[in-house]
């Protein structure tokens, strides 16, 4: 069943029904500012961390889900109904939601009354900004009462839902026209605000949030303040501050009138952080009498307790003084100075419809750089539009804030961040590298690395610590990326701290060496890499043996005894320390560079003797040097990772082990929805392998398909040369192709999640944790690189189709270091083999060098 369609014309999902599965949401914003948006309008915002600096405020697990948000009432004569479907519910005559790229227009109707609202986040903005365009088609004239709803986030996330008892007396607004100032902790240490505003006059405005909806009893839904169609203009003074505005829009028939809200965040330096109160300034005034109490609550105007405010004059009893030079303490309020300026940015429709249209060439020339033509739509729109946007999403935020992600738990992983580097290199390779540089600077000098960082600090973290031990490879495999997009060799000498310590800094090139001395110096008993904490699996903890309920499995204490040891790691150094031996070599290091590609060798060598179970690639070994994912064991048999990753790696493509390998996963992970991790899955807790054996089987890491791991598969299959299993792969798990069992798949269709639910699942089939995975980027790697066969290397762009043959033929526009390659491919999946031609003339080999930057390059591939 499907929930909407998609609009390839238009680069967007439309969804027809607020009835989805799920909450299904989009992300604006791309650097600094960002919103999550449901398609009910739920959903928050935050400057650049979700955790340090949240804007809007989001309950997780609400009831009704998804109940917090950036809202609108309509009044109509006493009918209350809001044109997102949320918060009020009441029934739409017509409703569409359409999420795009860095926008949603979300349209609702009722009563002859049309209300199309676009949300986005214009470029280099620190605001999101609504639009709205409220149309009356009908036959009557209409007297419209419009609200608007935020309930603000005292800033830290995590501290908004802890610390009540501070929180509920801090929170602090000024009023100014029509912007309403979020204010809260500016008098003492913070130098940043938010505001909401409307580029009309308002009727009033509302702070409180109990003065909104009408005591703690009353709902969102049914909120007071809109159902009596008058503002309460109440001042928050503590509780829960909000921003409301309310507006009367009168509409002849057929009357459209326009209105631009505007939701920012802006920072004063310092010394510059106050202005005197301008002459309308409202905020909660300080009572000097016991008893007496501000206007919250009472839905009566503030001037009517202060004389003084209804002449215009500045409320007597304001609660902010500064020490200012002039001598005498004075009113001050927050300086407004750069709200002023964001505002005026976007005071008319006319300019806000500019900065949309602006907003939307700057995605279109993103996307640009890859984009298929083929016989296949969903594979064209899969990677000429949505699997490119949610690369970058998933590497502006890494695993931070989705509406499974809270926001608050997690930082920036350092895998999870290299990883993304894949997705997003070619589109954004400058910030690709300042990423890389950011990256490398949380490491510690013996190439370890903090699991994750803080955004807003770029300072590790101390929740997860160090200890994952595929970390430091990770930082190889992006660098290596990022080279072979650019070029960009200058950026192995950039110094780059280690643990943030600027003494320690040393050339990039360092970092990598250390990342490899890493694994070097740490191998067990079989001359494989101990597996520390975890390697890319954090649910396979070998060392942590915990019987405390609630402990972290990945933060406890480890009994490192140097035994556990894991074959994936093996593998991943097979397959990226190449690369580094390379660079080495560029460079002249060239004795390094053979001493790289002597462990390499010997890491085969320990993968060909301990790592091979059979018929399969064996997993790790535990802390007693038993091994996992071996037919030697009941449960947890065979698992994904090491068969992928292994042959990615280039083990057993002369052996003839690749290929039994693969015909092992096909025989015994393979399912419709996906290829689950191991199987079986583990139906009881083994305290020797951790947290992967506490999920319930088929979910997550136990015998869960958790896509980020398919597309190894996927290409593991195109080197071993079988590009119909790759490309059913790739099909099982991509949401274009599943869109029409959304009732099933419950997430977005338009993006990948973590995890579909496996074949043990009592619900399988069914999807998890939308939007933030490593999916993004490995199935975009996967899918142009490997099956479409258009891959960056150090010398030029490699040619290699790997599409089977059905597929037909197809050709790629692919934008590289500067210049545009047209690729047309006929008779991919034949033999493999094919014969390639730039500019008319035959090439040896697959690749194709590198043109000058602004050249237009005629490339043919033709299968024999
Ligand atoms: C999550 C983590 C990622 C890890 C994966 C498997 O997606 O973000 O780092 O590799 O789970 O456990
Ligand atoms: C849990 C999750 C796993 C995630 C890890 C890191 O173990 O199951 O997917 O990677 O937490 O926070």
């Amino acid at each position: 069943m499907r929930f909407g369609h998609f609009d390839d014309a238009n680069e967007e999902y439309v969804v027809t029904t607020p009835d989805t599965p799920l909450p299904w949401i989009n992300y604006l914003g791309n650097q600094d500012f960002f919103s999550l948006l449901s398609h009910r309008g739920g959903g928050y915002s935050f400057f650049r961390d979700a955790r340090l600096r949240r804007l809007t405020r989001f309950r997780y697990q609400s009831v009704p889900a998804d109940n917090d948000g950036h809202f609108f009432f309509v009044n109509d004569a006493g009918d209350l109904w809001s044109p997102t479907f949320a918060p009020v519910q009441a029934k739409l005559d017509s409703y569409e939601c359409r999420h795009g790229l860095g926008y949603s227009r979300i349209t609702g109707s009722r009563g002859g009354v049309e209300v199309a609202v676009t949300y986005f986040v214009p470029l280099d903005a620190t605001a999101e900004v609504q639009r709205l365009r409220l149309t009356n088609h009908s036959d009557t004239a209409k007297d419209l009462t419009l609200f608007s709803y935020v309930e603000w986030c005292l800033w830290d996330g995590l501290d908004d839902m802890l610390n009540l008892q501070r929180n509920l007396s801090i929170g602090e607004v000024e009023v100014d026209g029509s912007t309403i100032y979020h204010v809260t902790e500016y008098r003492e240490r913070r130098d940043h605000y938010g505001f909401y505003s409307v580029n009309a006059p308002i009727e009033g405005y509302d702070t409180d949030r109990d003065a909104f909806i009408g005591g703690p009893w009353g709902t969102l839904a049914q909120a007071a303040v809109p159902r009596g169609g008058r503002p309460g203009d109440s001042l928050a003074a503590g509780w829960c501050p909000i921003a409301s505005h309310c507006l009367r829009v009168p509409l002849a028939p057929g009357q459209t009138r326009d209105l631009v809200f505007v939701l920012g965040y802006a920072e004063n330096p310092d010394d510059d952080k106050w202005e005197p109160l301008g002459r309308t300034i409202r905020s909660a005034p300080v009572n000097e009498t016991l008893g007496e109490s501000s206007s919250a609550g009472s839905g009566a105007d503030p001037a009517a307790d202060d004389p003084g405010a209804a002449e215009g004059r500045v409320p007597s009893r304001r609660p902010m003084v500064a020490d200012t030079a002039m001598g005498r303490p004075q009113p001050v309020g927050v300086n407004k100075v750069r709200a002023r300026a964001l505002l005026a940015r976007f005071d008319t429709a006319e300019k806000a419809d500019a900065e949309l249209a602006r907003l939307r060439d700057y995605w279109r020339d993103l996307l640009g750089h890859f984009q298929l033509e083929s016989g296949d739509e969903k594979m064209n729109r899969s990677v000429n539009l949505w699997n490119q946007y949610q690369c970058m999403v998933t590497f502006n935020l890494s695993r931070s804030a989705s509406y499974f992600e809270t926001g608050i738990g997690r930082g920036m992983g350092f895998r999870d961040s290299n990883q993304d580097l894949l997705g997003i290199v070619a589109m954004v390779p400058e910030r690709a590298r300042q990423r890389i540089l950011d990256l490398a600077a949380t490491q510690f000098p013996d190439g370890s690395a903090y699991h994750q960082y803080q955004p807003l600090t770029k300072r590790g973290n101390h929740d997860l610590g160090s200890g994952f031990n595929d970390d430091p490879l990770w930082l190889i495999w992006g660098v290596s990326a990022y080279l072979k997009e650019t070029g960009d060799l200058a950026i192995l000498d950039e110094r780059v701290p280690f643990d943030n310590d600027e003494s320690l800094a040393r050339p990039l090139i360092d970092h990598l060496v250390a990342s490899w001395k890493h694994v070097r110096d740490n191998l067990g008993p079989h001359g494989l890499p101990l597996i520390g904490r975890a390697d890319w699996n954090d649910c396979l903890n070998l060392n942590a043996f915990t019987r405390t309920p609630g402990e972290s499995f990945q933060t406890t204490v480890n009994r490192e005894g140097r035994v556990a040891e894991s074959v994936f790691i093996a593998g991943m150094a097979t397959a990226c320390c190449p690369d580094l031996a390379d660079l080495l070599d560029r460079r002249g290091e060239t004795s390094i560079a053979a001493e790289v590609r002597q462990f390499v060798a010997a890491m085969r060598v320990s993968l060909h003797d301990h790592g091979w179970d059979g018929a399969w690639f064996r997993r790790a070994y535990d802390a007693f040097g038993q091994p996992v994912g071996s037919a030697e064991n009941e449960e947890g048999q065979i698992y994904i990772e090491p068969q992928g990753m292994c042959i990615m790696g280039g083990a057993g493509l002369d052996d003839g082990r690749a290929a039994q390998a693969l015909e092992s996963v096909n025989q015994r992970l393979a399912s419709e929805h996906g290829v689950a991790l191991v199987a079986p899955p583990y139906t009881r807790y083994h305290i020797e392998l951790g947290e992967i054996s506490s999920y319930p089987p088929g979910y997550k890491e136990n015998g869960g398909v958790f896509c980020h791991n398919n597309p190894w598969v996927i290409i593991a299959e195109t080197i071993a040369g079988t590009p119909e299993r790759a490309f059913d792969y790739y099909r099982r798990i991509t949401p274009a192709y599943r869109e029409a069992i959304s009732e099933v798949q419950m997430t977005e269709p338009y993006v990948y999640a973590q995890m579909i639910a496996g074949p043990a699942a009592s619900r399988f089939g069914q999807a998890k944790n939308s939007w933030l995975t490593g999916t993004a980027a490995w199935t975009w790697h996967a899918a142009t690189c490997w099956l479409l066969g258009v891959r960056p290397s150090l010398d030029g762009l490699v040619v290699s189709p790997r599409m089977p043959e059905s597929f037909g033929d197809y050709a790629v526009t692919r934008k590289y270091r500067g210049a545009t390659y047209h690729i047309q491919v006929t008779g991919s999946g034949k033999t493999g083999r094919g014969r390639l031609t730039v500019d008319g003339a035959p090439v040896d080999g697959e690749v194709v060098p590198v043109a000058p930057r602004g050249a237009r390059v005629e490339v043919r591939w033709e299968g024999r």
